[in-house]
């Protein structure tokens, strides 16, 4: 027999629906609590609330479990690539071989970008932040391509904006790269694959040929999987609030990368090196700088430790960790700043503030030292995020509009002015 919820609100009691997803996951439906009782419920920051059901990703932040429709994540960051995963998560099952040749095949032809984008490009100033360029040229896209304007067009029509969004994310990403430095863009080139194919865009140089060295590109793949969807994040939530006003699928994107960009969600990866960068600045001191995490005068935090549902191990992290391991041993890489970084790691898990309080090191902590590894500069380490989370926005923004879903609207508790007439300029 399903379960049913009761509340007592002003001495009567109502029921409420339990729904319980296919992991035995609980929810209490309170969608039509107001219209019954007249209450909203309050949640700051939705710690508590489920937004939406979606078949897309399990997450139990508890146990450490992370499945893309089903596939443990460890096995999909071992065995498969990156475009496989995407296929996965936005038509919801593994690709057969011709399935998958066919996507990569269409992604690969459209991953030039209109010559008219070097124009939006070159308005930016030099050092422009490349997520600022990302978001915006995104967002642009919807201009190049009118059609697309209209999410509930023929299926036909929206998987061609699918493809052209996952094929012009790297162009868009390592030409900002290029272009923030002053630099002759790279145009994309079709022998290669999607990882190998960005990789050559950022590092290829008009007086010099870049060699995709196969232990980077691997460690970039990985990274873009584990990356590739958590459920109903700040950005992907985001994406799908916009996207349920029936913006299209670029203004939703841009408005997910934005979200990104902030230091407690994607932009935490920047904000790792820069953390690492400051404490060697000053000394290397690491006890310093733990006991200033701790201390709550100090608005300083640990960058790349907590997590928001993962309070035991963050199970991207314990794959991503050994990543780096190989990278860098492979590599022969020796930089201080990663020595501060393993340092704190050792110090901040043996620490019973953070122990406590579940606060482990997150996806980020070693996808910023992977990423300086193989000289991605700092500031494109969120844009290689939102390469990676592209497929999970889009798969969650199809299948919001395929559920139907409602505008997202919240409520609120007024706590302002009660009314007051307005007063003359000269009686205030
Ligand atoms: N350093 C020091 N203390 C911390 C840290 C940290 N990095 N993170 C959390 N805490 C403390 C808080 O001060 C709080 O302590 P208290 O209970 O004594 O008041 C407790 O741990 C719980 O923290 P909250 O902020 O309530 O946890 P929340 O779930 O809201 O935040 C978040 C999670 C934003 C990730 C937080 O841990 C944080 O700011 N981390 C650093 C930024 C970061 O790495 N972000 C990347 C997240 S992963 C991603 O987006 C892909």
């Amino acid at each position: 027999m399903s379960e049913i919820a009761k509340i007592t609100l002003d001495g009567e009691t109502h029921e409420l629906p339990v729904i319980v997803g296919s992991e035995n996951e609980k929810a209490i439906d309170i969608s039509k609590l107001r219209g019954k009782t007249g209450y909203v419920t309050i949640d700051p920051g939705f710690k508590n609330t489920g937004s939406t059901t979606s078949a897309i990703t399990f997450l139990n932040g508890e146990d450490g479990i992370l499945r893309y429709r089903g596939y443990p994540i460890e096995q999909l960051a071992e065995k498969a690539s990156f475009l496989e995963v995407a296929y996965l998560l936005i038509y919801g099952d593994l690709p057969k071989k011709a399935e998958l040749d066919a996507f990569e095949n269409e992604i690969t032809r459209h991953t030039m970008v209109h010559e008219d984008m070097k124009t939006l490009l070159r308005a930016f100033p030099a050092g422009a932040h490349p997520m600022g360029v990302a978001a915006s040229l995104i967002v642009s896209l919807s201009t190049f391509y009118p059609e697309s304007q209209d999410p509930n067009r023929d299926k036909e029509a929206v998987d061609l904006s699918i493809v052209r969004l996952l094929a012009k994310l790297p162009t868009i990403a390592a030409w900002s790269h290029k272009f923030s430095e002053r630099h002759p863009v790279i145009y994309p080139k079709n022998k290669y694959n999607y990882v190998e194919n960005f990789l050559n865009m950022m590092f290829e140089l008009p007086t010099e040929e870049y060699k995709v060295d196969p232990i980077v590109a691997k460690a970039l793949n990985t990274l873009l999987i584990l990356h590739a969807d958590h459920e109903q994040n700040c950005s992907t939530s985001t994406v799908r609030v916009v996207g349920s006003s029936q913006a299209n699928l670029y203004a939703s994107v841009g408005a997910g990368i934005s979200a990104l960009w902030g230091p407690l969600h994607g932009g935490a990866n920047q904000a790792v090196i820069e953390m690492l960068e400051a404490i060697r600045k000053d000394g290397g001191d690491i006890d310093k700088w733990i006991a200033k995490a701790k201390d709550k005068e100090d608005p300083f935090r640990l960058m790349g430790f907590g997590h928001r549902v993962y309070k035991n191990f963050d199970p991207r992290a314990t794959i991503i960790k050994k990543a780096a391991d190989d990278v860098l041993k492979a590599l022969g890489i020796n930089d201080p700043v990663l020595d501060i970084a393993k340092q704190i790691e050792e110090i901040a898990l043996k620490d019973e503030y953070f122990v406590k309080r579940g606060l482990y090191p997150n996806v980020d902590f070693y996808s910023g030292i992977i990423y300086r590894a193989i000289g991605i500069p700092t500031e494109m380490f969120t844009v290689m995020f939102a390469i990676g989370r592209l497929p999970g926005w889009i798969a969650q923004w199809k299948e919001m509009l395929e559920d139907k879903s409602p505008i997202g609207r919240p409520r609120q508790i007024y706590t302002g002015s009660a009314v007051r007439n307005y007063v003359e300029i000269e009686n205030r």
